[in-house]
Order: structure tokens, then sequence, then C-alpha cells
């Protein structure tokens, strides 16, 4: 099958890796991809923004099936152009991406379906004293969130009236998120602990994937700045059977079902975004697309015709008749350039001084070749990747590798899972 993956993060190169293993025959291209998804497929130098080029090329090349890996696409309407020429896509339409697109769309259907979350505010630009009410009287600490998409950077934690002040002139006056700002949530804080599932559907049924969980903090100990994400592991620790069925019912069910009640069906993978507190979950935000590095580890583990899988959802009829799990633990390691997530240099080449380990996977997330030379040009730059029977030997695995990779001003959490083995 002839697959394009749009998209250049590590998320990317993983389902393409995933798609292979399926089935070798698959031909893989990315869009733009980057320097590791050249090991198994070609790069196309299409903007991902460009949605008509993006399209052109699809049918030029005769796709047979698109996936769509990050959300801005999804949100601008790409699925939906490419199905109006009856190419196969995985990915939700606008109508649906608006899940995550939208924030304040995402709430009110949580509480017109009953779905368990934060409570919440909704305040325009336009309210700003009407908001600074609201925060007077509010508990602290509480969250402000953007609206709209602000690559996961748009969510701050306030700690006191005067902070949350400060950050609402940041939204408002001061433009921070730009119109993803001008209209904000004020929320509830959750206390408990994050996970992330992830369910694949066709809008009706659905498969979910291994649970993982993230690390969004810079620094060890959860300590500094949100990031998109410094490392992963799968599956969550915190996840039994009984969860998975609270988080089926009163979660996912629901809001499939609620998204077809409102017309706007949802196809692709939802990722639910979930805080479990005393064995309760809600729902901290709904992703219309993979999580990454999630989705480095959660991958690593599933065996079978994965391409299968997604060309039957891209089809309109969920098929995971030919999917397996493996009964392994992975862990990834996010390596960072020094200075993300704010600004950081680039153009540094990247020497993998040994041979890694036959269970670990190296996942480009912010590579390209120049010259003949691997060299840096993102932000996060690799997600290394581990699989084993038991998280210790993964995570102990994961870091033996991670030393054998070297570039100028690299950057990593060395506490990966630790949480998880202490329980
Ligand atoms: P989001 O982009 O909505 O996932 O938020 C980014 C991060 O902020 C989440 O991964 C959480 O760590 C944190 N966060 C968001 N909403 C809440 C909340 N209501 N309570 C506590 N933490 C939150
Ligand atoms: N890892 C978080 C995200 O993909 O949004």
């Amino acid at each position: 099958m002839k697959i394009l993956i749009v998209g250049s993060g590590g998320r990317e190169h993983a389902i393409g890796k995933a798609l292979k293993r399926s089935c070798s025959e698959n031909k893989l291209s990315f869009l733009p991809g980057n320097g590791g998804t050249l090991e198994i497929g070609e790069n196309i130098e299409i903007n991902i923004n460009d949605i008509d080029s993006i399209v052109d090329y699809s049918r030029l090349e005769n796709i047979e099936l698109v996936v769509i890996g990050p959300e801005q696409p999804l949100v601008d309407g790409l699925a939906n152009k490419l199905r109006k020429y009856g190419i196969p896509v995985f990915g939700p339409n606008s109508e649906a991406a608006i899940i995550e697109g939208e924030k304040s769309f995402s709430k009110s259907l949580m509480k017109k379906y009953k779905i368990p979350t934060a409570d919440y505010e909704v305040f325009h630009k336009s309210e700003y004293q009407k908001a600074i009410n609201y925060l007077e009287k509010s508990v602290y600490p509480l969250v402000i969130k953007a609206d709209g998409l602000a690559a996961g950077k748009g969510v701050v934690i306030c700690n006191s009236f005067e902070e949350a002040k400060r950050e609402l002139i940041e939204y408002f006056q001061h433009a921070k998120f730009g119109v993803a700002g001008e209209k904000i949530i004020i929320e509830e804080f959750l206390e408990g602990e994050e996970v992330s599932i992830f369910a694949l559907t066709d809008g009706k049924k659905y498969y979910i994937l291994p649970s993982s969980q993230d690390h969004k903090k810079l620094l060890d100990n959860d300590e500094g700045p949100n990031t998109g994400g410094m490392g992963a592991y799968s599956p969550s620790r915190i996840i039994t059977q009984d969860l998975i069925s609270k988080i089926e019912n009163r979660i996912i069910i629901p809001t499939l079902k609620a998204m077809e009640t409102e017309n706007r069906l949802f196809s692709g993978c939802l990722y639910c975004g979930l805080i479990i507190d005393k064995n309760e979950p809600k729902v901290i935000e709904f992703n219309a697309r993979f999580g990454d590095p999630e989705t480095e580890s959660v991958l690593s583990l599933i065996e079978g015709r994965f391409d299968k899988l997604l060309l039957s959802i891209a089809l309109g009829e969920i098929d995971y008749s030919e999917i397996q799990v493996k009964n392994e633990v992975a862990i990834n390691v996010v390596i960072v350039s020094e200075g993300y997530p704010n600004t950081y240099k680039k153009g540094k080449e990247i020497s993998i001084i040994d041979k890694l380990s036959e269970n670990v996977d190296l996942f480009h997330m912010g590579t390209k070749w120049d010259n003949g030379k691997l060299v840096t040009s993102g932000g996060r730059v690799l997600s290394l990747n581990a699989t084993a029977p038991n998280l210790e030997l993964a995570t102990k695995t994961a870091y033996e590798n991670v030393s054998k990779i070297q570039f100028e001003g690299m950057f990593y959490r060395t506490d990966i899972a630790a949480k998880a083995i202490k329980k």
C-alpha cells in the first residue's frame, strides 16, 4: 500500500515504523519528514499547511492511505479535502478536530453530555473586568488556558490572584498567544496523576491502545517549564481493568456518541488526556491525534497489521482483528537542544558512538541530513525508546543507550518513569 504520513516528528517516524513492520511492502512517503524517516521512506518537501498541494500530491501519486500526525492540518480541514477526493484518510474532519482546536467547544460538550472534567468558565477578551471579578472570588491554584491551539504551551497554573491577574493581562492585553488566547478557559485545578489514552475509532466503535504517561515538564522531579513532552512510558502502572472500564463508560463511549449527535462524527485517534485521582478519571483535554512522545512507546508494543487497522478506520469500519499487544513495557527518553522550549541552536552534528541495543529504537524528532552529516534541526531532537519485560530493565536499557548519543548542547531528563518504578 502507498501511504503518506503528514508531519515531521517522532510520532510520525514511529507511525511509519509501525506501518512498515506491519507489512514490509508498504511504501511510505513523509511530508515533510525528518532525518530518520528517510531510512524507511521518502521525504516530500511540501509545507504541511499547504492543503491544496498535499491533496494534489496524493492524487497524482495514487496514495492509498494518508495518516495525519499534527493537529493544525486537521483543524484546517486537510482530512475534509482528501475525503472529498475519495482518498482514504486517518484523522478527523475539521468539524470533529474542533475537540482539540477549541477548548471552549470540548468543555461545553463535556458539560452538556456530563463527561467528567474540571469545573470552568469561559471569558472573551472583551470581558476583562468580568474575568478579574471571577478570579477575585476563585480558589487557588487554578488553571488558565488559551481556547485555541498554542503548541501545548497555552496553559498556566496560577497559585494566587496576583499571578492570575498578571497572566490574564498577558493573554488579553499582550496577546501572548495571539488569536488563540483571545478567549480563555479558567479552570479548577485537578490533583492526581496524568495518563494518556488513545482510542482509535471509526466514530462508533473503537480500539484502545496501551495507556501511557508523558512527562511534560522540562526538568527532573517535574520542575521547570512545560514542554511538548520529555519522555513517556507505556503502559501506565496506575491503569487497571476497572479504570479502563470507567474510562470507556464515562468518557470514550459518551464522547463518541456526543460527537455523532452533534453531527461531528470523530474518526481517527481520540487522545484522552486524563487526570486520575483516587481511581476516578477526569478529562483535562482531548486531542484529535496521536500524542508525541507517547506514540513512540505505545506503538512499539503493537504487533500485527497496524496498517490494516488504520486503513479500516479510514474506510469507515474499524477492524482490529489482526492486532496483538506485546506483554512488555516501553519507555522513551526525549533528547532536546539546550535552551528548549525557548530558543536553541540548530545544525549541531549528531554522533552515535556505539551500536544501539536490539530492543532499542531511535525515533527522530528534529533532525536532518546536511552534506552527509546528521544534524539537529529542532528543539526536541530524538526520542530513544526501549522495550523490555519490566520497567526497571526498559529504563536501564534506555539510559544506557542514550549515553551512546552525542551532540553539542544535548539535554534530557534522567527520571523518566522513575516515579512508577518507586511505587
Ligand atoms: P493541556 O494542554 O490542557 O493538556 O494542559 C497542559 C498541562 O497542564 C497538562 O498536561 C497538565 O499537566 C496541566 N493541566 C491542565 N489542566 C489542568 C487542570 N485542570 N488541573 C491540573 N493540571 C492541569
Ligand atoms: N504529548 C502531549 C501531546 O502530544 O499533546
